[in-house]
C-alpha cells in the first residue's frame, strides 16, 4: 500500500531533507585521503543527534545481524550498504558513496551522494556525473498522472547511451513513516504492473550504477553490495515529494 502524506507530514520532511541535504553537505567535506571511514559516521552521528533528528540506519535489518552505524560507506567497487571501519583509509583517487537516512519530527527522509577522495579519474568522474544526471533526468518525469515506468526508463536510457550499466537487484522505495515504503522503485523498465503517481507520495529515487556489467555480490559482512567484476560503481539518492506539476526534492538545499 502507498501512504500518500499528509501537509503536515510533508512539511515535516521538506523541513528534515534540508537539514539532512546540510549534513551530508558537511560529511562530504571530511570525504579526504587518509580519513577513516569510522570518522565519517561519527560525524554523521554527531550532526544528527545534534539537530533533533535519529539515525534509523541504526540497527536495521536482521537482529542477527543489524546495520551497525548511522551511515553507509561504499568505497570504488562497493556499491551500497558499506559498513565503516577504523581501519577502513579513503585514498586519493577513490569514489566515496555515503548514503544516510534519518528520522526527524517522526518522518524520513534518506540520501545519498557519491564524493571524489582528491584527483579522481576521468572515466570515475564520468560514471558520477552519469549517475546524477540519470537521477536528475529521472525526477523531471515525476508528476502527479505519471507513470513510475517512465523515470525508470529514463534513467536506463540516459545510463545505456553512457556505456554504462544499472544494478537491478536494488532498488528505490516509497519513505516516510518507515524507512522502506511501497513501491518498489526500480532504476530500469521491469515491465510489471503500472504504478500511476498521486500528489503527495514520497519517494527515495536512488540509481545504483556500475561502469562494467550490472551484476552484484553480497560481501562477507552480510551487508556490503559490490560490483560482481570489481568495477567502480556510483550512487545517487534523493528524497522527492510528488506534485501536481513536478517532483519536489526535498533534500536538497
Ligand atoms: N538508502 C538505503 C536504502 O534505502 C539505505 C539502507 S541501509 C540500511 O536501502 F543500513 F539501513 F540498511
Ligand atoms: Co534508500
Amino acid at each position: 500500500m502507498i501512504i500518500i502524506k499528509s501537509q503536515k507530514e510533508t512539511e515535516a520532511m521538506r523541513e528534515g531533507g534540508k537539514i539532512l541535504a546540510e549534513i551530508m553537505r558537511k560529511l562530504g567535506e571530511i570525504v579526504l585521503p587518509g580519513n577513516n571511514t569510522e570518522e565519517i559516521n561519527k560525524l554523521a552521528r554527531k550532526l544528527v543527534f545534534d539537530n533533533g533528528g535519529v539515525p534509523v540506519f541504526e540497527g536495521y535489518g536482521d537482529p542477527k545481524n543489524p546495520y551497525p552505524a548511522a551511515v553507509c560507506v561504499s568505497i570504488n567497487n562497493e556499491i551500497v550498504h558499506g559498513v565503516p571501519r577504523k581501519d577502513r583509509i579513503i585514498r586519493e583517487g577513490d569514489i566515496v558513496k555515503l548514503d544516510i537516512g534519518m528520522k526527524y519530527k517522526n518522518l524520513i527522509t534518506d540520501m545519498a551522494r557519491t564524493f571524489p577522495a582528491g584527483e579522481i579519474s576521468i572515466e570515475a568522474q564520468k560514471l558520477l556525473n552519469a549517475t546524477r544526471e540519470s537521477l536528475n533526468e529521472g525526477i523531471k518525469k515525476i508528476k502527479a498522472g505519471a507513470k513510475l515506468s517512465d523515470y525508470s526508463q529514463t534513467v536506463e536510457r540516459y545510463i545505456r547511451l553512457q556505456g554504462f550499466s544499472v544494478v537491478q537487484e536494488l532498488v528505490g522505495h516509497g519513505v516516510g513513516k518507515k524507512l522502506h515504503e511501497d513501491p518498489q522503485i526500480p532504476n530500469y523498465d521491469m515491465h510489471k504492473r503500472e504504478i500511476i503517481l498521486q500528489e503527495g507520495m514520497t519517494l527515495a529515487l536512488e540509481p545504483m550504477i556500475n561502469a562494467g556489467t550490472r551484476y552484484i555480490k553480497l560481501l562477507k559482512d552480510g551487508w556490503t553490495y559490490a560490483t560482481k567484476d570489481g568495477k567502480l560503481s556510483a550512487h545517487f539518492e534523493d528524497t522527492v515529494l510528488v506534485a501536481k506539476d513536478g517532483a519536489e526534492i526535498l533534500t536538497r538545499i
